[in-house]
This record gives C-alpha cells, structure tokens and sequence, in this order.
C-alpha cells in the first residue's frame, strides 16, 4: 500500500505506476536518504516532538539499514515509489509503530532537496579530487618536456614555438578555474533545506540549526518554497561540469591529432588505444573521442535540466524528479573521463624529434625575426614588412629563415647582421619570452612549483 493511499478509494494504473516511479534511479541516494533521517529523528526527539524511545528506535533502525546496505544484503521492495518511501517503509516494517513517526514536520519536498544537496556535496569532492588527478598527470609530464620544443598554433597554422610543457600547463590553469568553480558551487550548495516541509514549512517547533550542524551544512535555507523548488545548485554543477569536459574536450582533440600521422607528436599507449576491425595498421585514439563525443551528452544533461526548471511555477512540481537522471549521468561521466585522461597522457610516448622537426617548417621564428630588427631600432611595422618579404622569399626558394645567408638577410634590410641567426633559433625564441605567463624555461619551472604547491606538494 502506498504510504500516501489514506485519501485514494483506488489504487494507481500500474502502468502509470511504473511511469512515475523514480526508485530505479533514485536508490543511489539511499546514504544520503538515512543519513538526512538520522539527522531528523534525532533533533524531533531533541525537541520532544517525538519521545525519546522513539527517536532512539528510530535513529538505531535506520542504523541496522544502513548497515545491511553498506554490507550488500539490503533488500529494496521494489514497488515503492522512491527512496525515500522505500527507507520508510522498510524501517516500520523493521521497527514497528515509532517507524511511522519519522515523517513528523517533513516532507518529500524538502528530503529529496536535502538528499541531492547531500549527494551533490560529496560528488564535488570527488570530482575536485579526480581533477587534481588530472593536473598531477599533466605537471609530471610538464617536467619532463620544459625544453621540448614544439610549435604553437594559432588557426592550427604554426605560429610561434613554445614547450611542450608551456602546451601542458596551460589545461592546468583550467583545471583550477574548474575546480574553483566546483568549491564556489559546493559553498550554495550546502544550505539545508529539511524543516522546509512541502512548500509552506511546519507547525512543530523544529530546530533546523541542529540538524544543519547534524549534517554538516553550513547555512539554512532562508525562504521554505524556495528551498524546496529549487534546483539552482544542480544547473550550477552540471554547468561546472559541462566546463571541464569542454576543457577535456579540447585536450582530447588535440590528443587524437597530436597521434595522427599527420602530427605524430605522440603515440598512445596500447592501453589507451584500439584497433580497427578491417585495418591492420590501424591504432585510433578512441578513448579520446569518446571523452570528446561524452561532452556532447554532459551539455545535454545541463540543457534538460535548464529546459526541466524553466517553466515551474513555485513551489515543488513533479519535473523537478527528472533532475536525478541527468545529474547523475553528468556526474558519472565526468567521474569516467577525468581518469581516463590522465591515464592517457600519463602513458603516453612523447616524440619530440617530430616536434621539434614541425617547427623547422611554418616560419615559426618568423616574429623573433621582426623583433629583431624592431630591437635595433626598425619601426615594427617596417620589421613586419621585411620579415614578410623574407618569408615569401623562402617559401618561393624552399628555404627556412635560419636557412638564408647574411647576404640574403641585408637584401630584405641592411640592418641585418650576424646576431640574427642567434635570435631566431628555437631555443632563443623560447628562452627569451620571459614575460610572466610565457614559455621561457626560467617561468615555467616557477609555475611547475606554484602548481606543485597548490597540489599539496610544496617546496
Ligand atoms: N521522487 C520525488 C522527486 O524526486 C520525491 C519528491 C516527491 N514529492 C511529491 N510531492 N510527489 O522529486
């Protein structure tokens, strides 16, 4: 019978039954669910709402269920209709008449807001924890390539070398961003909705302040229909989420070219990597794509949720149960490819030969070339110009500027000397953007440490 079926002279359409059930998905909140009704039970007792025997019974049955999922001998009944009526139900079954008082001065509304904040809490942690994950596998590699150098891009055209560390790094500084957002999400998450009731609060004297302390939450819930209604914190978590696999996205773009033929910068472990079913030669970089194929549907999830809440009049409505599917598939996928990253990258062959080989070609010297000039006192537009004219005449003669003689060099502009071919070798181009944020070998190591540091790892 339904915990609810006091009103009903008939039972529900099964089918329809079936429809509106949410236990299948919502059962992950169980820890969360008990946890909440611990927190309840104890503070109802506390306020002699309930007896003392009561709570006691109460907070030990739900104990015992606890226990019995944590060891995997927990039997659901299946035909409830969510978690929360699940546990109940279980728990009267267990412990008899006090079970039937753990509802006092709470509804649904405010639990399943009490539960997904609970849940989106503790997900947080772990996917800022997986995120460091993440950046410990990218500044190890960092360390190892702070002169490996490679071409930057701009337009995927090589534009100016850089290291590969100097690549690394910068998918750190998102990570942090990210998981900045994450913690800034976390901090509006964890305002405690319970005591809200379904929408207009309750007429017993409940101390919400302990039950916040109980469970850990920093705030209360200052409005009772906002608290139940409101699932801005989830949209606020998909939408970190989204971020990062747009970030892992990118990496992972770059990953799959970076092990084509046409770059071979890298080769993927055969750990991470797959064969084709029709071409020997085949290794594709499938965990890759899929990381990026993933982030289609994680935006997905973000714009159900957006779509599910836009049109809600106040305060709790049935939409808001299709929150769960698309938070936890978010979550869980973002949970899968953050590893699979770093595992990647971890096990990955650098070939800097081939990076380095792909900055002989593409002019990539050609700005050091033009500062060059402009440093012995040619207007930069002018050193532009010359430059521009060299370039066209190398790649009409299929020369690389380190390639021309000084006589060539003089042709362009009679300012031009020995000094020249110093200043655009691979090294000094990178070595001498010592800029704070650039590539030089001398910032970089300091960035390695500011992120070692931040990891925990400090020196
Ligand atoms: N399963 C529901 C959900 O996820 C729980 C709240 C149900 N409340 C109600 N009044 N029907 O939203």
């Amino acid at each position: 019978m339904k915990l609810w079926a006091g009103r009903f002279s008939k039972s529900t359409d099964a089918f329809a039954d079936h429809f509106q059930s949410s236990l299948s998905f919502d059962k992950r909140l169980i820890v969360h669910d008990i946890k909440g009704s611990i927190a309840h039970a104890h503070m109802l007792a506390a306020q002699n709402i309930i007896s003392e025997e009561d709570g006691r019974e109460i907070e030990d049955g739900l104990s015992g269920i606890l226990e019995d999922y944590e060891d995997g001998r927990l039997e659901l009944d299946d035909s409830a209709e969510d978690i929360h009526m699940a546990v109940e139900a279980l728990l009267t079954k267990r412990i008899g008449e006090a079970g039937k008082k753990l509802h006092t001065g709470r509804s649904r509304n405010d639990q399943v807001a009490l539960d997904m904040r609970l849940y989106a809490m503790s997900e947080i942690e772990e996917i800022v924890a997986l995120s460091k994950e993440l950046m410990r596998a990218l500044l190890d590699l960092s360390k190892k390539h702070t002169d490996t150098v490679m071409p930057g891009y701009t337009h995927l055209q090589r534009a100016q070398p850089v290291t590969f560390a100097h690549h690394l790094l910068a998918y750190v500084e998102m990570l942090k961003r990210d998981i900045d957002r994450l913690l800034d999400a976390k901090r509006r998450t964890s305002v405690m909705p319970l005591g809200s009731g379904a929408l207009a609060a309750s007429t017993y004297p409940l101390n919400r302040e302990l039950v916040r302390e109980l469970l850990d939450f920093d705030a209360i819930s200052y409005n009772s229909m906002d608290a139940v209604s409101d699932r801005d914190f989830l949209i606020e978590l998909l939408s970190a989420i989204s971020m990062i696999m747009m970030h892992l996205s990118r990496l992972c773009e770059e990953i799959a070219l970076w092990s084509s033929w046409e770059f071979k910068f890298i080769e993927l472990d055969d750990a991470y990597s797959t064969g084709s079913s029709i071409m020997p030669q085949k290794k594709n970089p499938d965990m890759a794509e899929l990381v990026r194929g993933k982030t289609g549907r994680v935006y997905g999830s973000l714009m159900a949720l957006l779509t599910v809440m836009k049109g809600l009049p106040l305060s709790y409505n049935k939409d808001m149960q299709e929150d769960k599917e698309s938070a936890f598939d978010a979550i869980d996928t973002v949970k899968m490819c953050l590893p699979i990253v770093a595992g990647m990258l971890s096990t990955a062959t650098v070939i800097k030969a081939n990076m380095r080989k792909a900055c002989g070609a593409g002019f990539v010297n050609a700005t050091d070339a033009a500062d060059w000039l402009a440093k012995k006192g040619v207007p930069f537009r002018d050193a532009h110009e010359i430059t521009g004219k060299l370039v066209l005449y190398c790649s009409q003669n299929g020369k690389a500027l380190e390639d021309l003689s000084l006589e060539e060099f003089r042709q362009a502009s009679p300012v031009f000397d020995e000094s020249v071919y110093e200043a655009i070798s691979l090294e000094a181009c990178v070595s001498s953007r010592k800029v704070p944020g650039g590539p030089s070998k001398a910032y970089i190591e300091k960035l390695i440490d500011w992120n070692e540091a931040y990891l925990g790892n400090g020196n």
